[in-house]
This record gives structure tokens, C-alpha cells and sequence, in this order.
């Protein structure tokens, strides 16, 4: 019983992260969406698609971190298509997390602790 339970929720959690997951460009790891080829194009000569990747924030935020760079990095001055494209992109695949931490596992699930517990 203990097992068919569990190769269920096996099952259900192969079929939420098979329906969830986005192809991604095996050069550059960007989600491959609408104006990915644009990032490509205009954010990885200086530095790898990795550090734009690894983070996220609303469109503010990357907005902010682009003027930052058009400010101090030499980024070029974008036209306002271009840059909606990008926004709305990294916005849309590399938004705001709500959460920066998953939750923690429960109990059951943990190896035993053999340490004693401090208060
Ligand atoms: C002209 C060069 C240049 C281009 C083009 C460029 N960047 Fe950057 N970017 C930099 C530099 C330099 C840094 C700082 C690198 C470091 O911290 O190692 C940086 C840092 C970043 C960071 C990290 C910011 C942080 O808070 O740590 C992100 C995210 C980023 N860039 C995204 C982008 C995006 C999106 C684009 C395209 C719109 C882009 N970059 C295009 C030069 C550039």
C-alpha cells in the first residue's frame, strides 16, 4: 500500500515537472520564448547568459540592472523595441521568485538526527 502510494506520487510529480519544463538553448541555457534569440544576441558579449540565468526579478528590476550597465559597463543605448522584447522576456522566464528557499522536508522523510536538540 505504503508502496503504490508512493510510486503515485512518483508518477504525479515526473508528470508536473515534465509539463512545467521549457526547452532550453544548450549554447546559452536561456528559455527558449519568444525574444530569447534577442537576449542572445544583445546580453552575452560581455558576460555568459549564466549570470542572466541565475537571476531573476521583476521587470523593474531588470530594467534597473540594464540602465546600471548602460550606466557604468558600456551596455549600448537600446531602442524601445528591443528593450520591451528583453524585458518582457526576462520578466515573463526569469521573474520575481516568491520564494527564494523551498520549503523544508517533512520530518518523515529525513534521515534520523543524532544530534541533540538545542533550544
Ligand atoms: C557591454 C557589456 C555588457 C553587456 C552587453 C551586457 N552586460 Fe550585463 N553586465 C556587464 C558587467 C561588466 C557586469 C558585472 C559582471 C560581474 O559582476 O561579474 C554585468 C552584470 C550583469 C548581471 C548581474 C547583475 C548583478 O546584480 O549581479 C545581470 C543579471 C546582467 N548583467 C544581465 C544582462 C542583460 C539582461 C543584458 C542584455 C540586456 C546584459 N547584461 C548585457 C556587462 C554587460
Amino acid at each position: 500500500m505504503k508502496n503504490k502510494l508512493l510510486s503515485c506520487f512518483a508518477l504525479l510529480l515526473l508528470v508536473s515537472l515534465h509539463s512545467t519544463a521549457q526547452e532550453t538553448d544548450s549554447g546559452t541555457g536561456l528559455i527558449m520564448a519568444e525574444g530569447w534569440e534577442t537576449v542572445r544576441a544583445t546580453c552575452t558579449e560581455c558576460h555568459s547568459a549564466q549570470l542572466i540565468t541565475s537571476n531573476s526579478g521583476s521587470r523593474a528590476v531588470w530594467k534597473s540592472r540594464i540602465l546600471w550597465m548602460q550606466d557604468t559597463q558600456g551596455l549600448q543605448q537600446l531602442t524601445p523595441d528591443t528593450e520591451n522584447t528583453i524585458l518582457t522576456y526576462l520578466a515573463d522566464h526569469y521573474g520575481q521568485k516568491e520564494a527564494t528557499r523551498r520549503a523544508a522536508l517533512p520530518t518523515i522523510l529525513m534521515p534520523e538526527n543524532p544530534y541533540p536538540i538545542l533550544n
